[in-house]
């Protein structure tokens, strides 16, 4: 809807009070630009708040300027901006959606941080002494957000992300919701499970994992190699395997989750095997250092995979967790 003279001189002034601006906005620049800013009204057509949404490469979204109306913070109407303002990003096409924000600015920080974005850079203006911090998330995975068709594949995916905070139960450098869901969404999984996309080769696979590990262990010095793949398989496993998600090809390409009750149903039923070399060539997880050493073990599925003739998914199958013995 087109922005009214008055609204838009709201907007400038909205923004002008609430962000520390060297250029400030004037209605005419407001109106100039209308269809970059999403509003959020109250009963009476007050202003509660206003976000910016600009498409600065095809696949990237810029989110600028999110300023609540001090008299309506903490009830929600930034949160109600951001999705508003991400969904215009993917109806732009953008793949990631980026902010900067003036280091110190905890409401700011706060909000986007609970969404899923992730500090990427932090640069000082040698002009003002300020620092800013780049924050990205990618958007892609939210694209199973959604009603209709996509309602089925969000369960399958909320529940996926929740069998990955389970499996990091026991001995995980990290557990808590809070730590595990939003480190979850800067992983693109999109790109696996988008059906309308060509078949994916294990090579394509297999590229996209280390990729997808390694940026996970960026993300969290924590987290070893062995921990950032397991998260990954695990969702992949509910996600794909289990709930039928995925690009043609990808189930046949997937890693099993390693863990311990894989070790030991491995060792078990390959006793005195030489493929055990490769798959026992750490016991621990947290062994798991580089992504070398969980190609070995990974060979060794497929190794193993191809003796029980099924899916190296499927090499799960030996998996003793659930052994009460
Ligand atoms: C940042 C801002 C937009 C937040 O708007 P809001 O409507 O209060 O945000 P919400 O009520 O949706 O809060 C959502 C989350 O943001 C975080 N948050 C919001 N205000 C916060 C604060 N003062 N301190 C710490 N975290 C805060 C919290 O995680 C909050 O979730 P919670 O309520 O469950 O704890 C608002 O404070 C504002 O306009 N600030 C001035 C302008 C500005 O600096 N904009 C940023 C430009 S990048």
């Amino acid at each position: 809807m087109p922005l009214s003279p008055p609204v838009a001189a709201r907007i400038a002034d909205l923004l002008n009070t609430q962000n520390q601006l060297t250029v400030r906005y004037t209605p005419e620049a407001v109106l100039q630009d209308e269809e970059r800013y999403l509003i959020c009204s109250g009963e009476n057509s007050e202003l509660m708040g206003v976000v910016e949404a600009k498409l600065v490469q095809w696949y990237q979204c810029e989110i600028d300027h999110l300023s609540v109306h001090p008299e309506f913070t903490r009830k929600g109407v930034g949160s109600r901006l951001l999705k508003a303002a991400e969904d215009r990003a993917r109806q732009l096409g953008a793949r990631i959606a980026q902010c900067t924000i003036r280091v110190g600015n905890t409401a700011s920080e706060g909000l986007f941080k609970k969404y899923g974005y992730w500090p990427t850079a932090t640069f000082r203006n040698e002009q003002t002494g300020n620092k800013v911090t780049v924050y990205q998330k990618i958007l892609k995975t939210e694209m199973y957000h959604t009603s209709g068709p996509g309602c089925r594949a969000k369960i399958i995916t909320d529940y996926a992300s929740w069998t990955v905070l389970s499996a990091l139960r026991s001995g995980a450098p990290i557990k808590s919701r809070r730590d595990v869901y939003p480190l979850l969404r800067t992983v693109d999984f999109g790109a696996l499970l988008q059906q309308s996309t060509p078949p994916i080769s294990e090579g394509q696979f297999d590229a996209w994992h280390e990729a997808a590990t390694l940026s996970l262990c960026e993300r969290r010095t924590d987290l070893c190699t062995g921990w950032a793949a397991k998260m990954l398989n695990v969702y992949l496993k509910t996600a794909v395997y289990a709930g039928g998600l995925g690009r043609s090809g990808l189930a046949a390409a997937l890693h099993p989750p390693i863990d311990s009750g894989l070790w030991s149903g491995l060792r078990r039923r390959f006793k005195g095997h030489a493929l055990l070399t490769k798959t026992h060539i750490v016991e621990r997880i947290k062994d798991i250092r580089d992504y070398p050493t969980y190609q070995t073990i990974v060979a060794g599925c497929r190794l193993a995979a191809e003796k029980l003739n099924c899916l190296s998914i499927e090499v799960e199958q030996l998996w003793e967790g659930v052994d009460l013995e």
